[in-house]
């Protein structure tokens, strides 16, 4: 026995990170990056004293029945910390923490990246290009839509979010709005030259494209679901990087196909890692595979933003990045 606390690490780590949790803790890593199982979750509860577990372990009020509980904090990976209940987790005294701030740039970017992509058509120019289609310029080929100058809406804005504006308005001149319950003060916002609109349905009705910046809650489940699908504008386009649950897939496959949105990007889905098959045909949808914080900078930040709040816990230090 070192006497270090055990923490049971549930996915590969960049190396660095590793490393660090090796030196720092009794680290059991997962050498085959497979993901738990419930049981496999459970038998950490009961046997670690921290659990560093990411977007892919489901915390379910039942996995953290888990008895005897041994597990005093589970330090996530991660800014969302909709994969833990964290009700259960407070009940049964567990300390859970995220990683906040060092990958806003990251996923910041990832939206940029779809809406430029949907916009200007870059997965189907790519694909076409490769699949040798390709017989030269000319001037009506494969025409998109601009970006500079449009109408950026924003359903949420905290950090993330705040990041695309600040691209999007100082980078791309586009006027940006957004609605959050807790908005942003004044002179942040004005510094971002973002708008506000009291409601999820004002930003809609005026935005070229709409890009979701929302946590995963019970009350944010399916908020673009058919009806608000249905106010955005004619042509508008729907970046999604936050999280699956935000939106209905079944309608938005609808208001594709009925050719009311122009298209949309996404990076996230409902059930990961299922695409719902309609959207792998839809030449108007750029589909990424949860890439939002998939740098080497960002994944090694994260990873020491995680054992740094376990390092905190362990010493009796009040953690900084605690969600419940
Ligand atoms: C997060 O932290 O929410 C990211 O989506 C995980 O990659």
């Amino acid at each position: 026995m070192s006497g270090r606390p055990v923490v049971v690490v549930t996915r590969r780590l960049p190396a660095a990170v590793e490393e660090a949790a090796t030196r720092e803790f009794d680290a059991q890593l997962n050498r085959e990056d497979r993901p738990l199982t419930a049981a496999e979750l459970q038998d950490a509860l009961r046997s670690a004293d921290g659990l560093l577990p990411t977007v892919t372990d489901k915390l379910t009020a039942d996995v953290l029945a888990a008895d005897p509980l041994r597990t005093k904090i589970v330090a996530n990976f991660g800014v969302g910390f909709n994969n833990i209940d964290v009700q259960a987790a407070k009940a049964r005294g567990i300390a859970v923490s995220n990683t906040p701030d060092v990958l806003t740039d990251a996923t910041a970017d990832i939206a940029i990246t779809l809406l430029l992509m949907v916009a200007r058509r870059a997965g189907e120019g790519d694909r076409h290009v490769r699949a040798g289609a390709w017989t030269g310029w000319r001037p009506t080929h494969m025409l998109g839509r601009m970006v500079s100058g449009k109408t950026l809406g924003l359903i949420g804005m905290g950090r993330i979010a705040r990041a695309v504006a600040r691209r999007a308005h100082h980078g791309f001149g586009m006027r940006v709005l957004y609605t959050d319950p807790y908005p942003p003060p004044p002179e942040i916002a004005a510094d971002l030259g973002a708008e506000a609109r009291s409601s999820v349905e004002e930003v809609l009705a005026e935005s070229d494209f709409v890009s979701l910046h929302c946590p995963a809650t019970p009350e944010t489940r399916h908020l673009m679901n058919a009806e608000r699908l249905g106010r955005m504008k004619p042509g508008a386009y729907l970046v999604n990087s936050a999280r699956g649950d935000v939106v209905d897939e079944a309608a938005l496959v609808e208001a594709l196909r009925g050719g009311r949105l122009a298209g949309a990007g996404l990076d996230v889905y409902e059930r990961e890692p299922q695409v719902p098959a309609a959207l792998l045909t839809m030449e108007n949808v750029v589909l990424l595979p949860h890439l939002g914080s998939a740098t080497e900078e960002t994944r090694v930040a994260m990873g020491l933003r995680a054992l740094e709040n376990l390092r905190l816990f362990f010493s009796g230090a009040p953690l900084r990045d605690r969600v419940a």
